[in-house]
């Protein structure tokens, strides 16, 4: 069985007086095929563990590993190469190319896989159909709505089939109807294998995810699994999440 794991994992921005500690020394292990949700304030550096297990933040200090492979321990280019066949990334904010069509934003991430224009074509088509938006490639983002720019998001993620898919608030700016047709996505792909680990501020999209990390100023605070239910509000009674 192989894992993602961190351990005692630190992250200060800065540097002197002005140095800001994002995730205090945050250790534990996730099994490929879980599916977790990751909670807290705003913050309380979500983003940042997130960025660091996306292999896109060298951490100041502590270990990061998937599968055996000290992520943090690779050069340069062994690291990006980590990342093209290891990691799909879905961005807070969509960040999808406003001039590209659909397709085109979907195939980006395949510029530098060496098949032909043809192969990427068909794997970027199978990408959009999981997502289920096979009609809308030849449109541009600002021609569909929230929610289907968020599958695109998503789609383009996964479009080199990658065994982990990390998404730092996928439904954040969707209404409820739209970010529960993403979290069915999410579920969906988890259950074809994919390891997803979620940034949500929504105890109802946290619901989805089997394990539930909460993190307070840095620090993982509950570690917790989730029985598939919208987790009970109560827990969440201190603070504002994000
Ligand atoms: N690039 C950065 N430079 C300096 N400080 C940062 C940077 N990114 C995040 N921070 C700080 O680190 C802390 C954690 O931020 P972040 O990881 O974005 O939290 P969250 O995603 O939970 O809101 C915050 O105090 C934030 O201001
Ligand atoms: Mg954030």
């Amino acid at each position: 069985m192989s894992y993602i794991q961190a351990e005692n994992l630190i992250k200060q921005y800065g540097a002197g007086e002005a140095a800001v500690t994002a995730v205090g020394g945050m250790s534990f292990r996730i099994k490929m095929g879980e599916f977790v949700a990751v909670m807290g304030e705003s913050g309380s550096g979500k983003s940042t563990l997130l960025t660091m297990m996306g292999a896109l933040n060298t951490p100041t200090s502590g270990e990061y590993s998937v599968d055996g492979l000290g992520v943090y321990e690779l050069g340069q280019d062994q690291r990006a190469d980590f990342r093209r066949e290891f990691l799909g990334f879905v961005f807070q904010s969509f960040h999808l190319v406003t001039y590209l069509t659909v397709l085109e934003n979907v195939m980006l991430p395949l510029v530098t896989v060496k098949t032909n224009g043809r192969t990427k074509r068909a794997m970027a088509e199978d990408a959009l159909s999981r997502v289920g938006l096979d009609g809308k490639a030849h449109r541009l983002p600002g021609q569909i709505s929230g929610g289907e720019q968020e599958r695109v998001a998503i789609a383009r993620a996964i479009v080199n089939e990658p065994p982990i898919l990390l998404a730092d608030e996928p439904s954040g700016n969707l209404d409820t109807k739209t970010s529960r047709e993403v979290m069915d996505l999410l579920r969906s792909l988890n259950e074809d294998g994919m390891t997803i680990v979620m940034v949500t501020h929504s105890p109802e999209c946290a619901g989805y995810a089997r394990r539930l990390l909460r993190i307070s100023d840095g620090l993982l605070v509950e570690d917790i699994p989730i029985n598939g239910s919208a987790i009970n509000l109560e827990c969440w009674s201190t603070g504002v999440m994000d």
